[in-house]
């Protein structure tokens, strides 16, 4: 596996570490693949009871690579897609440990988490509107289902910033502590988890799940469709060009 993704298999417990800390653990089309290829065979592996994803220094992630945003040939699924359906059908507990920035595809990836705990320096952000895109990783129906449609909306209109007591006060995250603590606490919550015998874990999240099923997929067909609309529209790349360039984007 590509060390973009480091994974530790240990008393049923799979731990997923993003691990591109020079990038902000942003996601290139090679850490999408790696971290999908890890959760298929986390799932297909009966030692394996629960997941942990956590980002290394300091982050969990900033989302897609923006330098590598329009990398992705029209013929062929974008190794992001692919990784959002893995995620949105994944079939075991997974947990996330968040900490620092978790960004666009870092927060969004979150959300898919049965539990979330964040660290006290968490900074989380949908930057969608403000890149000319739109919602992705079936967040614009996995958000409005864990905080309501309202908070939701506001979130994604003004992709402003969510710290850590907001994360908690919206239903975001299930609990907060220190930065210190925040991957001990996780992996404790999930050694919890693991003591189950890994049939009645896997049939229990199938019957969390399927009352979201028919909106999650619904979710992850209309936002690829409207992604493929807004990426390479005029806005959208005078945003990623004022990212690269390192300014405020000007849209007329
Ligand atoms: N894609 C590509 N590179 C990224 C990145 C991303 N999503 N997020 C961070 N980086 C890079 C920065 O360009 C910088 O690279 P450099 O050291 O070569 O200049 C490095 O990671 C550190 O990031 P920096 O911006 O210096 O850190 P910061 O703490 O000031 O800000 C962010 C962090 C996440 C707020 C800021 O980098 C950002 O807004 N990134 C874009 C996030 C985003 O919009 N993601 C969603 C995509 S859908």
């Amino acid at each position: 596996m590509s060390d973009t993704v480091v994974c530790d298999v240990q008393n049923g417990i799979c731990h997923l570490t993003l691990n591109r800390p020079a990038k902000k653990n942003a996601f290139s089309s090679e850490q999408w693949t790696a971290f999908t290829e890890a959760l298929l065979a986390a799932q297909e592996d009966d030692n394996v009871r629960v997941v942990v994803m956590s980002g290394a220094g300091g982050n969990f992630s900033s989302g897609q690579d923006l330098s590598a945003f329009m990398d992705a040939s029209d013929d062929q699924e974008h190794p992001f897609s692919r990784c959002a359906r893995t995620v949105c059908h994944f079939d075991k507990p997974l947990l996330a440990a968040v900490n620092g920035i978790a960004v666009g595809g870092g927060a969004t990836l979150a959300f898919h988490a049965d539990l979330v705990y964040v660290g006290e320096s968490l900074r989380m952000r949908l930057p969608f509107v403000s890149l000319g895109l739109v919602p992705e990783f079936a967040s614009s129906y996995q958000l409005q289902a864990i905080i309501g449609s309202r908070r939701a909306a506001e979130l994604f209109y003004t992709a402003e910033w969510i710290d850590a007591d907001r994360a908690i006060e919206t239903g975001i995250a299930t609990a907060k502590c220190s930065d210190d603590s925040l991957l001990e606490m996780t992996l404790t919550k999930a050694g919890e988890i693991a003591q189950w015998p890994v049939n009645s874990l896997r049939e229990t999240k199938r019957c969390l799940k399927q009352a979201h099923t028919a909106g999650l997929n619904a979710a992850l067909e209309l936002e690829d469709a409207a992604m493929m609309r807004q990426a390479g529209s005029a806005e959208n790349i005078e945003a990623i060009t004022a990212f690269m360039e390192k300014r405020k984007p000007k849209f007329s």
